[in-house]
């Protein structure tokens, strides 16, 4: 924990409320404060009671003997049902009138247009599941998954689901060694991945990059490719195969496995404190009922609803709220593979027009750069049929949601902001958009069933409004992670001894006398970069796997777009010199090992880092250093620390 953060302090005072029009609220799932509070009631009177009926919602082939069984900090939830994510997903909606019903319109960045009915996309899925058993995969088996946003990556994680196999997504931008890293920390079996996909323009070769990667992954046995954007690619005999040549060999009749509750579903890796990422495990039932209730709550989600979240499915945003969320509520999901500026910075207002999107969701880093390119670019579209928007990934600042909606919104659209992280698999803090009044910049309260609360380091509740403190989550929930893939102590450590009996989010945050929780970012040595979080300790072994480096320090400082850029101070090995050749190397150095959007936005050589006597890193000092503006003169110069000296005392106390 960094000294700067013991003392939490809000600065942020807000005071325009905008309630839900009445014709929203009419219509809504949850359409007024009361029908609110008395989900919230119900939920914590008779906890075990509310998720029963709840979990009515989804399709079990056997119904659980325990709601919930609670071995802090282990839950298990539903033990004894039998269900499937993929079966929630497709075939209870076959029975409908929504076989027919697009689940999936899909938009590539050179413009070509898919649409996968709910029958197409249950074929294809089925398909793809016998395929995968074909590879050997079985019940348990890990399957990675390093693709573009097109369908297939939906139909293979629905394909895994099916039979049972756990998925583990590697985000697209990530670099061959962080695929290396996760590949081996899960024992994957099989790599799914693409020739490439398109991005600004640009074809982003994934195949070159997973070909690097398995020279060091010696549990994969296949590899699947997407056949994308057509591009050459080597095929290595035996290991590798083409998606669409497997898909013709097999059967489209591959009947859902009948899984328990806590079978994994899948494994997603994100950044901690420490060492290397953590992989977050998710299980079947209650991660699913959580993304399906909180898809149906949050968004307010109707049938005739076109659906998008912008998120690419790399992140867990993708996985919740692109694909599980959207298809168990036999919804309409829109896909969209590229950047938002190509070929113009209108993109998203051009599909939104194009398909009458009726629920957009995004994240403020994306809101940010719609409002640097300007109003002109949305308001020469025609977007009329939205009706709902939403945030997430980082806090947004007022001015920004209001942008949100007075220019995207016209002015009419309530706005979502949800607070969630991949550890709780779903949305925790959120405006039901029919109920909750929202305020710009709070992403309100915790929806029923969750109980959070603001505490100090020793675990008092600071129940003052508007004092600052650690947000953590007092009971179980069921979409909650279950561990950390082979590492249950660091899992322990992570999350549940922060604060004594309780979830330990990472996140500072203060309530207001209404209530309202906002939230102000992370407390611990993660960085949020364009809402993607990145540990500091990551970027600096990056750095210091690089022969010229002898140290390194990363630390955040704000950025108008991204929220925070990466500032890395590092002192090199005896013998080199410092350049402007080797600040781009570096730069680009940490892209290779971990992916692009790690790479630092400024590198500062330094003879020394500033410690304290225990040998401590100052970060708070470098922090205010990187965030006090450009260094003067010559950029290649060593930092001077030698002021900081005197420092070191004070900050030992
Ligand atoms: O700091 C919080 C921030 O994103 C972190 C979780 O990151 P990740 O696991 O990558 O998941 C992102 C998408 C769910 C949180 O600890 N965060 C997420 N949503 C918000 C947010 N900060 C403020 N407001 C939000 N709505």
């Amino acid at each position: 924990m960094s000294s700067s953060t013991t003392n939490i302090e809000s600065v942020l005072h807000e005071e325009r409320v905008f309630p839900p029009a009445a014709s929203f609220s009419e219509a809504a799932h949850i359409s007024s404060p009361a029908d609110y509070e008395r989900l919230r009631a119900e939920a914590a009177d008779a906890p075990e009671e509310f998720w029963a009926r709840m979990a009515g919602e989804l399709h079990w082939f056997k119904k659980w003997d325990t709601v919930l069984k609670w071995d802090a900090p282990h839950a298990e939830w539903f033990a004894g049902g039998k269900t499937n994510v993929s079966y929630n997903c497709l075939d209870r909606h076959l029975e409908t009138w929504r076989r027919n019903k697009a689940a999936i319109i899909w938009e590539g960045e050179p413009g070509e247009q898919r649409t996968l009915t709910y029958l197409q996309l249950h074929r294809e899925v089925c398909r793809f599941a016998n395929v995968l058993r074909r590879m050997g995969v079985r019940e348990g088996d890990r399957v990675a998954l390093y693709l573009p946003l097109v369908p297939e990556l939906a139909i293979a994680m629905l394909a895994c689901a099916r039979i049972g196999a756990t998925h583990s997504i590697i985000f697209g931008g990530f670099s061959a060694t962080a695929i290396i890293d996760r590949v081996n920390d899960a024992g994957c079996r099989v790599v799914v991945t693409a020739d490439g996909g398109w991005r600004r323009g640009a074809e982003v070769k994934l195949k070159e990059t997973v070909d690097e990667a398995l020279k060091g992954t010696p549990t994969v046995e296949h590899c699947i490719v997407v056949r994308r954007t057509g591009s050459r690619v080597n095929m290595t005999a035996g290991r590798d195969h083409w998606w669409h040549e497997l898909a013709e060999t097999v059967s489209a009749d591959c009947p859902a496995a009948e899984l328990d509750s806590e079978h994994p579903l899948f494994i997603l890796y994100t950044s901690g404190t420490t060492g290397k990422p953590k992989g977050i495990l998710h299980t079947t039932a209650g991660y699913l009922l959580w993304a399906h209730l909180t898809t149906k709550w949050v968004f307010d989600l109707k049938d005739e609803d076109t659906y998008w979240c912008t998120a690419d499915i790399g992140w867990v945003t993708g996985h919740s709220y692109v694909v599980y969320g959207p298809l168990s509520n036999g919804a309409t999901t829109l896909m969209y593979e590229g950047a938002p500026n190509w070929p113009e910075p209108d993109r998203f207002w051009r599909i939104i027009e194009r398909h009458r999107v009726n629920i957009f969701y995004t994240a403020p880093t994306a809101i940010r750069a719609f409002i640097k390119w300007g109003e002109q670019w949305v308001s020469k579209h025609d977007l009329s049929s939205l009706r709902l928007l939403g945030t997430v990934g980082e806090p947004i600042n007022p001015e920004a949601w209001m942008w949100y909606r007075e220019v995207v919104g016209g002015g009419r659209c309530p706005i979502v902001d949800t607070w969630w992280q991949t550890e709780t698999g779903g949305i925790m803090i959120s405006p039901l958009p029919g109920a909750t009044p929202t305020k710009p910049g709070s992403a309100t309260k915790p929806l029923p069933g969750i109980e959070v609360d603001i505490m100090t380091k020793t675990g008092e509740a600071v129940t003052a409004a508007g004092q600052g403190g650690y947000l953590v989550i007092k009971r179980p929930w069921p979409s909650m992670l279950r561990t950390i893939w082979g590492d249950d102590a660091r899992y322990r450590e992570a999350y549940w001894s922060e604060i004594d009996g309780v979830y330990f989010a990472g996140d500072g945050a203060r309530r207001d006398r209404d209530g309202y929780y906002w939230i102000m970012g992370r407390v611990d040595d993660v960085i949020n970069v364009s809402g993607h979080r990145l540990g500091t300790m990551e970027i600096e072994s990056a750095l210091v796997s690089h022969e010229a480096v002898a140290e390194a320090a990363v630390v955040a400082r704000p950025d108008e777009l991204k929220g925070s850029g990466i500032v890395a101070f590092v002192t090199l090995e005896g013998s080199r010199e410092t350049s402007d050749a080797l600040k781009e190397e570096l730069r680009r150095h940490v892209a290779k090992e971990i992916g692009a959007l790690a790479r630092p936005d400024e590198i500062r050589f330094t003879d020394a880092l500033p410690k304290t006597r225990s040998g401590k890193i100052m970060r708070r000092l470098l922090r205010e250093i990187a965030s006090s503006g450009a260094v003067s003169g010559d950029t290649t110069t060593l930092e001077d620390f030698s002021v900081l000296e005197k420092l070191r005392a004070q900050e030992e106390e």
